[in-house]
């Protein structure tokens, strides 16, 4: 309670207004993501199967910029820093999320990136491997990493005995450090590396935990994104979860009254539990969490909801998140992407899919896994990775490097594709406002 009124107070608290209450989540429905679809606004341009390698030993996919509390980029010394899932391609493609561990890159120009290893103790680290997260620089100069410890699927730590088999999951916990960083001529490095804590767990009444498991083959409580409302002042991790036992499946899951009458739930879709997690930070550390109820479902419609992240403008609040054409519930599909819900007024708000639908960028049909991970920038740069991409005879390619990045316009709740940079190409960005 204590460190929650000192961050309270230490803020310069334009309170937004709030238009729902405390515990709103807002729902992504059947009935609008039955909407999906391809349009020339929100397909990306095709990515060609002749890319170059950032870091040509190593698998590398989800990034994300190191920024500062405001959300603007950091840059230290000249050199923008980013961080991205990486594992040495020793493994094979489809082994590396089990031996994930967070790499580091830097750039003077932000287009040329020079891989600079794991900057931490892999055997200090928490969880058997290591998945995404976000980064961000205090103003003492301390960068605080946000990732996500994860269990080994293929050891005792991730199995759990269901409907009379064994499934194969890896649990997951939302972990933090900290480390002094030294940028000067010899590039980018840090160091006085922290105890690595873990701040947040799924409690299973919000949040589904592997003991309350609901028969769905993925489960997710990941992804920490490090959010400073600049309305506010205070300061949240967003992250991907499923629905807690607290989160049945409504009415309005599947649609409005009207929709409901010509429409019902398939068998099965009711296990499709993604969910949008929130957490109220309590210090200024960033150690103490509280969890909060989901700002979005889309039970009924989509299981995972993944790396979630947010980008204000004004009173306006666009929360995006990516998602998988397999992971849609029976009845329902989409492209791989990253879809967008935009809110008033506060963090928590009424969320309603962008451009009627929630698609903002999408694969297109003849190469639907070329790249995935998007993270939208405050800039509205959007970064993303090389997946699979298909050749002209239909041959697949595995990446594992920076993707171009793409340029999106958000006006309101529509937005559209307006360009693209280089591979990995991150442009200097202010803060959220
Ligand atoms: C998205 C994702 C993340 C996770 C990581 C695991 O690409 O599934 O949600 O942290 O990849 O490799």
């Amino acid at each position: 309670i204590l460190a929650s009124s000192l961050v309270a107070s230490s803020v310069s608290a334009k309170e937004a207004s709030p238009t729902v209450p405390d515990d709103f989540t807002s729902i992504w429905s059947r009935q609008q993501a039955e909407k999906v679809a391809l349009t020339q606004q929100n397909t990306a341009p095709k990515i060609d199967t002749n890319f170059n390698l950032v870091a040509p030993d190593q698998w590398v996919w989800d990034t994300w910029p190191l920024e500062n509390r405001d959300g603007s980029l950091a840059i230290v010394n000249g050199y923008r820093i980013a961080f991205a899932l990486v594992a040495p391609r020793t493994y094979s493609w489809g082994d590396r999320h089990t031996h994930a561990r967070i790499g580091m890159f830097y750039s003077k120009n932000g287009k040329d990136w020079t891989y600079a290893g794991v900057p931490y103790n892999t055997d200090k680290a928490l969880g058997h491997h290591q998945w995404a997260g976000t980064a961000m620089l205090d103003e003492k100069g301390k960068v605080h990493l946000f990732y996500t410890a994860v269990t080994d699927m293929n050891a005792n730590g991730g199995k759990e005995w269901s409907d009379e088999n064994w499934l194969q999951r890896a649990e997951q916990r939302i972990a933090t450090t900290t480390f002094d960083i030294n940028a000067g001529k010899d590039g980018v490095n840090l160091t006085n590396e922290g105890e690595h804590k873990i701040i947040l767990q799924a409690d299973g009444k919000l949040y589904e935990t592997i003991q309350n498991f609901n028969g769905n083959s993925i489960t997710a409580f990941r992804d920490p994104f490090f959010f400073h409302d600049p309305n506010t002042g205070k300061e949240y991790l967003i992250f991907e979860g499923q629905a807690g036992t607290n989160y049945p499946l409504t009415p309005e899951n599947i649609g409005d009254e009207v929709y409901r009458r010509t429409h019902s739930l398939p068998a099965g879709a009711e296990k499709y539990t993604g969910m949008i997690g929130i957490a109220e930070v309590l210090d200024h550390d960033v150690t103490k969490l509280k969890l909060l109820p989901p700002l979005l479902d889309s039970i009924g419609a989509n299981q995972q909801l993944e790396r979630p992240h947010v980008v204000v403008k004004g009173d306006e609040y666009y929360l995006f998140t990516i998602s998988h054409t397999f992971t849609y519930a029976t009845g329902l599909t989409g492209p791989d992407g990253v879809y967008g819900f935009y809110g008033k007024g506060g963090i928590r708000a009424d969320y309603k899919p962008m451009n009627g639908s929630g698609l903002v960028i999408g694969n297109p049909a003849s190469n639907p896994y070329q790249a995935y991970s998007w993270l939208v920038l405050p800039n509205q740069q959007v970064i993303s990775f090389i997946n699979e991409p298909r050749d002209a005879n239909g041959q697949v390619k595995f990446g594992g490097t920076f993707a171009p990045t793409l340029k999106i316009s958000l006006n309101g709740d529509k937005s559209e594709i307006t360009g693209e940079g280089k591979p990995g190409e991150i442009k200097p960005f202010g803060a959220n406002r």
